[in-house]
C-alpha cells in the first residue's frame, strides 16, 4: 500500500504585483530583485483569505483527481498565516466544501509545512486508518510583512495549493521521506505572535512582522536540502541520476541552482514557479507540483523529488514515482 498523488489545484489571488509595481512605493528596483532571486512578480490579496483560497485549490485538486467531498477522509492545511488562530483553516476548508467525513487540522513548519502535511497523511494511509486525504499549503503572507523591511517583504506571496492522495495498492506513490528540525538556530526567520495581555502585565500594542536574516537562511537552505535529498533518493533505492524532477520549495533561484550543483545534476531538472509567485511557503511546493501536473510535464513511473524548507527551522524531502 503506497499513499499517492492522484490531482492537484491551486489557485493564486486575482491581483499581480511586479517588481516595476514594488519599486514605485518602495525603494527598490527590478534588477535587485530579479538579480538576487530570480522573482519577477508576485500575487497579492486584496478579498481573498488563506482559508478562500485553500477551497477553490481544493476544488480543483478534488476535480482533477475525480474524487468527492465526501470521500475526503482527512484535511491537513500546513500554514503560518491561517485566518484565525481558531477555527483552523483546514476546518474552514471542511466547511466550504462539504467534506462532512473529514477529520480536519492544521500544522505549522512554516515553508516546509506542505511537506510535513504530507508525510502525517501518509503515516495514516500507511496504518490504514484513512484512505483519501486533501493535502493542502496555503498562505496569506502579505499580512505579516513588514512593507517596510525592503529586504524580506519583496520577496514573498499570497497563495494556495492542494493535493489528493490516496491508499492505493501498486508501485507508485511515496517511496521514502525524510524531515528535520533545528529549533536552536530559529531566530533567522521568525514572526512573534501576539504577546501576553492578561491583566498581570503591561500590555504590549506593538504588531510584529516577518524576520529575516537572509545569509543565514540562505546558507541553511544551500547545505540541509542537498542533503535531505541524498538522504531521501538513497532511502527510495534510487540515485540522483534516476530523479526526473526536483519540485522545490520556490525561496530563490540561486539555492535551486546551488541545490543542483551539490547534487551534480541539471539545472532544468528543478522546475520554476517563483518568478511569477515568489515564495509562498508552505504553499510553493503544491503550487509548483499542480503547475508541472496541467502542463503534462508528470508522466507515469517518472521519479520525483520533492523538498520543502524554512522557519522553525525545518525540512522535509520525498521520492515519490507519479
Ligand atoms: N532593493 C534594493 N536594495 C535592497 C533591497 C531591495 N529590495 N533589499 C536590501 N537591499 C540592499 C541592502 O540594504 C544592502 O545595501 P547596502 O550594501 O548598501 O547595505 C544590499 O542591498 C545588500 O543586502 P544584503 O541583505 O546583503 O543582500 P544579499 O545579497 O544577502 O541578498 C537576499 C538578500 C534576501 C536576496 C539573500 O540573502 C537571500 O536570498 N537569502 C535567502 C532568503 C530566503 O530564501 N528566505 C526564505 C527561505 S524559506
Amino acid at each position: 500500500m503506497r499513499a499517492r498523488i492522484i490531482g492537484t489545484g491551486s489557485c493564486l489571488p486575482a491581483t499581480v504585483v511586479t517588481n516595476d509595481d514594488l519599486s514605485k512605493i518602495m525603494d527598490t528596483s527590478d534588477e535587485w530583485i530579479s538579480s538576487r532571486t530570480g522573482i519577477k512578480e508576485r500575487h497579492l490579496v486584496k478579498e481573498e483569505t488563506t482559508a478562500s483560497m485553500s477551497a477553490e485549490a481544493a476544488k480543483r485538486a478534488m476535480d482533477n483527481a475525480g474524487v468527492a467531498a465526501e470521500e475526503i477522509d482527512l484535511i491537513i492545511v500546513g500554514t503560518l498565516s491561517a485566518d484565525y488562530v481558531t477555527p483552523s483553516c483546514a476546518c474552514e476548508v471542511q466547511a466550504k466544501i462539504g467534506a462532512k467525513n473529514a477529520v480536519a487540522f492544521d500544522i505549522n513548519a512554516a515553508c516546509a509545512g506542505f511537506m510535513f502535511a504530507l508525510n502525517i497523511a501518509n503515516v495514516y494511509l500507511q496504518m490504514g486508518t484513512y484512505k483519501t486525504a486533501l493535502i493542502l499549503g496555503a498562505e496569506t503572507l502579505s499580512k505579516i510583512m513588514d512593507w517596510n523591511d525592503r529586504s524580506t517583504c519583496v520577496l514573498f506571496g499570497d497563495g494556495a495549493g492542494a493535493a489528493v492522495v490516496r491508499a492505493e495498492e501498486g508501485t507508485a506513490g511515496l517511496l521514502a521521506f525524510d524531515q528535520g528540525s533545528d529549533g536552536v538556530r530559529g531566530s533567522v526567520l521568525a514572526c512573534r505572535g501576539r504577546s501576553n495581555n492578561n491583566p498581570l502585565v503591561e500590555t504590549s500594542k506593538d504588531l510584529t512582522y516577518v524576520h529575516m536574516d537572509g545569509q543565514e537562511v540562505y546558507k541553511f537552505a544551500v547545505t540541509a536540502v542537498p542533503c535531505s535529498l541524498q538522504k531521501t533518493i538513497q532511502k527510495a533505492g534510487l540515485t540522483v541520476e534516476e530523479i526526473d524532477y526536483f519540485a522545490l520549495h520556490q525561496a530563490n533561484i540561486r539555492i535551486l541552482q546551488s541545490v543542483a550543483k551539490r547534487l551534480k545534476t541539471a539545472e532544468d531538472k528543478f522546475p520554476i514557479s517563483l518568478d511569477h509567485c515568489g515564495n509562498i511557503s508552505a504553499a510553493s511546493v503544491p503550487i509548483l507540483l499542480d503547475e508541472m501536473n496541467r502542463k503534462g510535464m508528470l508522466l507515469p513511473r517518472m521519479k520525483i523529488a520533492l523538498s520543502g524548507f524554512g522557519g522553525g527551522l525545518t525540512w522535509a524531502s520525498a521520492v515519490m514515482e507519479w
